[in-house]
Order: C-alpha cells, then sequence, then structure tokens
C-alpha cells in the first residue's frame, strides 16, 4: 500500500517539492535512520542549562526557510506560493515591530471548487532532538482552515512527524499529535499531563492515520480565543526521555522563556508527554525541518466540515472571501535551543 501511494504521489509531484508527508506531506527519500538523539534528559533547577541555537525571527523566515509550492500533499484547495510569488503578493512579509505575517489570499476572488493562494515554508537546517519555542502573537483560523505549526522527518512516517499546533475550522482547543513508524505508542503510565489523551497508537498506517495525540483542555490554546488574547508560546523538549510540549498563553509564559535562557525543569506539569518508554526516539524521529503552513478542505479539513458546524461546503467556504482576513500566521519568532 505505502509503495502503491509512493509512486502514485510520484507521479504528481515534482521531486524536490517533496518534503515530508502525512496528512501533511509526502517525502520519499529512502533513509534508514537510526542515530542517537543529540539531547541527554537533565534534571536541573538552576539557571538555563540551554544555549541559543537558532532564532527565527523577521526575515529570516524568507531566508532560512524554504517555500514548498508543490501541489498540496493532503488534498487542500490551495496554491503553495514561492517565496518570490508569495513576497510579491503580500502572502509573506515583514512588520515594521519584528512580526512575520504568513497569509492566506483575502483579497482575490476564487470560485466555489476553486483553490486560494497560500503559504507553507519548512527550515532548510534539519534537527535530532533539542527545546523549540515558537511564540506566536496569531494563528489562522476559520471554516474550511487548516493550520499547522509541526515538524517532520525524511520518508514519513518513518522518519517522524510532530504537531505542536494543529486544528481545524473553528476547533475549540489544540492538538498535539505524533505520527511515526511501526513500534511507537502513547502511554500515561506515571506520566502528568494536563490535557486528555485522544488516541494512544502513533503508527501511521494505510487505513489508520490518526497518529497518537492529547487535546488540550485550554480554550486559549486554538483559533480566535488564543488570538484575543495575543497568542502565546508553544514550547517542546525532545530528548531521550520523550517528547515534551507546554503551552504558555500570553502572560502566563515563563519569564525565562521570554529572557531565552529557558529552564524546562522549572515550568509547570506539561500538555503532552510522549514518553521514550513506548517509543524509542532516536528510532522513530530524525532529521526533521520545522514546518509552518495553512491549508483549506484537504484531507482533514474536508470530511470534518460539516460537523464542525460550518455552513454550507467546504468548496462554499473556500469561495468566501471574507472568512480569510483571520487565516494569517502572525509570528514574534521560533527559536530551538541545544544543552550547552
Ligand atoms: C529533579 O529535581 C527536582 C527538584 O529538585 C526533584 O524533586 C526531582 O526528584 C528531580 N528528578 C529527578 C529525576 O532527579
Ligand atoms: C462569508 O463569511 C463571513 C464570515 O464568516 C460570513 O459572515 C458571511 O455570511 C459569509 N458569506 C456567505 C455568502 O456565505
Amino acid at each position: 500500500m505505502k509503495s502503491i501511494l509512493s509512486a502514485a504521489l510520484l507521479l504528481v509531484l515534482p521531486l524536490e517539492g517533496l518534503a515530508g508527508t502525512n496528512v501533511h506531506n509526502i517525502h520519499w527519500s529512502r533513509h534508514a535512520g537510526r542515530r542517537s538523539t543529540s539531547l541527554q534528559a537533565r534534571n536541573n533547577t538552576g539557571p538555563s542549562p540551554y544555549k541559543l541555537e537558532d532564532l527565527y525571527r523577521g526575515e529570516s523566515f524568507l531566508n532560512d526557510w524554504d517555500f514548498f509550492s508543490a501541489e498540496d500533499p493532503t488534498h487542500g484547495l490551495v496554491n503553495y506560493q514561492t517565496k518570490d510569488n508569495a513576497v510579491k503578493k503580500n502572502l509573506a512579509y515583514v512588520q515594521d515591530d519584528g512580526t512575520t505575517v504568513l497569509a492566506v489570499d483575502d483579497f482575490t476572488d476564487v470560485p466555489v471548487g476553486g483553490k486560494r493562494d497560500s503559504v507553507r515554508i519548512s527550515t532548510k537546517k534539519t534537527y535530532n532532538g533539542g527545546l523549540f519555542i515558537a511564540d506566536f502573537w496569531k494563528m489562522p483560523h476559520g471554516c474550511s482552515v487548516w493550520p499547522a505549526y509541526w515538524s517532520v522527518g525524511p520518508g514519513w512516517p518513518e522518519g517522524g512527524e510532530i504537531d505542536i499546533l494543529e486544528g481545524v475550522h473553528e476547533q475549540e482547543t489544540n492538538q498535539y499529535t505524533l505520527h511515526t513508524g511501526t513500534g511507537c505508542t502513547l502511554s500515561l503510565n506515571n506520566v502528568r499531563v494536563k490535557t486528555n489523551i485522544l488516541h494512544d497508537q502513533c503508527a501511521s498506517t494505510p487505513s489508520d492515520n490518526r497518529g497518537c495525540s492529547f487535546t488540550d483542555t485550554d480554550p486559549r490554546s486554538y483559533g480566535k480565543p488564543f488570538n484575543m488574547i495575543a497568542g502565546g508560546v508553544f514550547a517542546h523538549l525532545w530528548n531521550n526521555e520523550g517528547i515534551k510540549m507546554w503551552f504558555f498563553p500570553r502572560g502566563e509564559v515563563p519569564a525565562d522563556v521570554d529572557a531565552k535562557q529557558p529552564n524546562p525543569d522549572t515550568w509547570p506539569t506539561p500538555v503532552a508527554f510522549f514518553s521514550s518508554k513506548t517509543c524509542n526516539m532516536a528510532d522513530n524521529f530524525y532529521d526533521h525541518s520545522l514546518v509552518l503552513d495553512t491549508t483549506l478542505c484537504g484531507d482533514f479539513g474536508g470530511p470534518t466540515y460539516v460537523s464542525a458546524g460550518c455552513p454550507g461546503t467546504c468548496e462554499q467556504a473556500v469561495a468566501n472571501t471574507t472568512i480569510f482576513k483571520w487565516a494569517k500566521w502572525k509570528i514574534n519568532y521560533i527559536a530551538t535551543y541545544q544543552l550547552n
């Protein structure tokens, strides 16, 4: 099934456009990856044990990330733009205050069934662990809108996928998800989180691509309520103990995060913890690029459209230009850290 799928996709996608996949992406570099995660877990309640590695802010989202412009592998009703076109059409730009905006076209009429211009970018650099901190002022939302901040390795799902911020339509809270090859499950033995488990099988198969996930219980973690408080920070720590995630609403961001001297040992209970006890990190996650995108309808947004309480059809929503006024990422920064 996987090889049938890959052959079919290879026919429609230019090779250089194949940058990972899922639900999100199709990535076909053959990669028998077995490497050690670059971080050892540590318990440190003193000063930050981490050192800033990469700070993506302002123009660096345009220069240090690739613009994916092939057909959306998740079958969304979008035309992903090249960097030149995204900049020319004002779909990717930096405000005077340094905020980076990634937008869906909200100024062009599109017929029902047509596609809307959008942006999908991923880091040129790849990661094998670390502490990742993403500070957003606003995120896209609205009927038909499927935004995600995530990371992905090669040979999907073998290299793994980490979904830190993702949802569709006017979803009420954020979902934290892993997609992997075989042999990775989610178990809450001795793990404390302030969220609910949605599904505990991380492996993606042709018939089940739900991944393992937690849903947040805080409405400020997604969509309009997130934007109303000027967003917040999503942090995730990926090391040999597993992957831990935190959501800090604006106003509750720890001072060490804002000071860029983060020490996760001092932070409150995470929203998600995927323990390496039931999911080997080095086997399941390697060479990840960080990705930001906004697609419309597609594999996730299409089938969930009516049950989400959105009016009409997803195709009709894409044709309603007004909706996309709120389909924008406004990014303060994304920083990566490694142990000192
Ligand atoms: C980490 O440090 C805290 C605070 O000192 C302590 O309570 C906890 O037991 C330590 N955990 C481990 C795994 O050493
Ligand atoms: C388009 O979307 C806006 C915003 O959600 C809504 O108020 C309006 O009724 C919609 N228009 C049509 C024709 O559906």
